[in-house]
């Protein structure tokens, strides 16, 4: 289905009176790498409409229009007139997408979703909170009932959920399709892009034509992240997936697209066809709901062996899939293969709008409305 064919809300949405409205929605970290997509990927949103933008001091009170745009896209008229704002917990609408930088992501975000807004964070710090969920839609959506203790524990009158760091995100999606097969042991070495380090990102010299073997914290998060997103939420909270993750990771000189070289060992003897099969056959509760984002396909495998490529492939399916390839026999895991994600799109930004729908869809907005918190009592 065409994103333009759903142009409806969401049953369970709650909304002003004219119910045809869409949802407003407001962005932290408005002028940064990420930012910058939610604004690219908002515009034309069936569901939501981005009517308030918010960076640091340096940026507030000026036009976003004024401010450097630095996407292919051009930037659309109506959110170029926008003013951004400083970072003020009950301005804006209820729901906010965050991309914020993490050093003050932390206590902001909190701020916020006391305030009473539901945020939405690319950023680190909460991540691995036990009352915050690290949401991929297609895998764990069932640990979005983390809101709930979140509000009763944290005393917040809105909610925090957090997307997974850009490279955990295609690695969990692959072992999730994985699961019937029971993962055991993985390991995943990275290629990933420029972009992934946001404006104005790692120093020329250091990138061209050059392999840097060190992305600070980004292997244990590999490593712990996967392990929450793929666990099992009970009374005590999430339970950790056993499987063991080693990750080695590394930046290259790509735009967008990070690739990562896999390998598995499952606890349950499986063919190749029945692997590929799996991957193909990945669904998830987005898929089943058609939200405007979620790929017809979470995994678009490839056949060709010299697929996936970030140049040829990343942009494919609105940067929404997962691209999986090169499934081959591994002397010493079982099995290895090829993924390759948008880091912006699917690893960040179109990974917050996804998790929006959803919230939406689920009717975890029920709060939803136009205009400012605080206009709104
Ligand atoms: N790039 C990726 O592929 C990727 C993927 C997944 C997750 N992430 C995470 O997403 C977040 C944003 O990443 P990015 O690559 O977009 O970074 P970025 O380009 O450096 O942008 C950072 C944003 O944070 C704002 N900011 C910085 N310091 C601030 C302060 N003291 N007070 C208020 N606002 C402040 C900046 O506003 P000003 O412009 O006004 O300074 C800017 O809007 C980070 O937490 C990052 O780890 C990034």
């Amino acid at each position: 289905m065409q994103a333009s064919e759903r142009q409806t809300l969401p049953a369970g949405c709650v909304v002003p009176a004219g119910a045809e409205r869409r949802i407003e929605v407001g962005l932290l970290g408005a002028t940064g790498a990420v930012g910058q997509q939610f604004v690219r990927l908002l515009a034309g949103h069936p569901w939501f409409q981005l009517t308030w933008l918010a960076a640091s001091e340096r940026s507030a009170g000026r036009r976003y229009g004024d401010l450097p745009w630095r996407l292919a896209a051009p930037l659309p008229g109506a959110i170029a007139a926008l003013e951004v704002e400083a970072l003020r917990p009950g301005r804006g609408p209820e729901l906010v997408f965050s991309a914020l930088d993490s050093s003050v992501a932390g206590e902001c975000e909190e701020q916020f979703a006391a305030a009473g807004h539901a945020v939405v964070s690319n950023a680190r710090n909460h991540r691995m909170d036990p009352l915050v969920p690290l949401l991929i839609p297609e895998v764990n959506p069932g640990h979005l009932a983390l809101i709930e203790r979140q509000r009763a524990e944290k005393g917040w009158r809105g909610a925090l959920v957090t997307i997974p760091n850009c490279s955990t995100v295609f690695l969990a999606m692959a072992l999730a399709a994985l699961r019937p097969f029971e993962p055991r042991r993985a390991t995943v070495t990275t290629l990933q892009a420029l972009s992934g380090a946001g404006y104005p990102g790692v120093a020329s010299l250091d990138a061209t034509a050059n392999v840097v073997p060190f992305i600070d914290g980004e292997e244990q998060k590999l490593e712990t992240e996967t392990q929450k997103i793929l666990g099992t939420l009970g009374a005590g909270g999430v339970s950790p997936h056993p499987v063991a993750i080693s990750a080695q990771t590394t930046r290259v000189p790509v735009v967008d697209g990070h690739t990562e070289a896999i390998s598995v060992e499952l606890g349950v003897e499986a063919s190749h066809e029945e692997v590929l099969s799996a991957f193909r056959e990945f669904r998830g509760e987005p898929q089943e709901l058609s939200l405007p984002s979620a790929p017809e396909r979470p995994l678009a495998v490839h056949d060709s062996p010299d697929r996936p490529q970030p140049r040829l492939d990343v942009e494919a399916f609105g940067g929404m899939a997962v691209h999986v390839g090169r499934l081959r026999r591994c002397p010493a895991l079982g099995w290895k293969f090829i993924a390759l994600g948008h880091n912006t799109i699917r690893g960040a930004a179109g990974a917050g709008l996804l998790i929006a729908e959803l919230l939406a869809a689920r009717g975890v907005l029920a709060h939803a409305r136009a205009g400012s918190l605080a206009a709104h009592g």
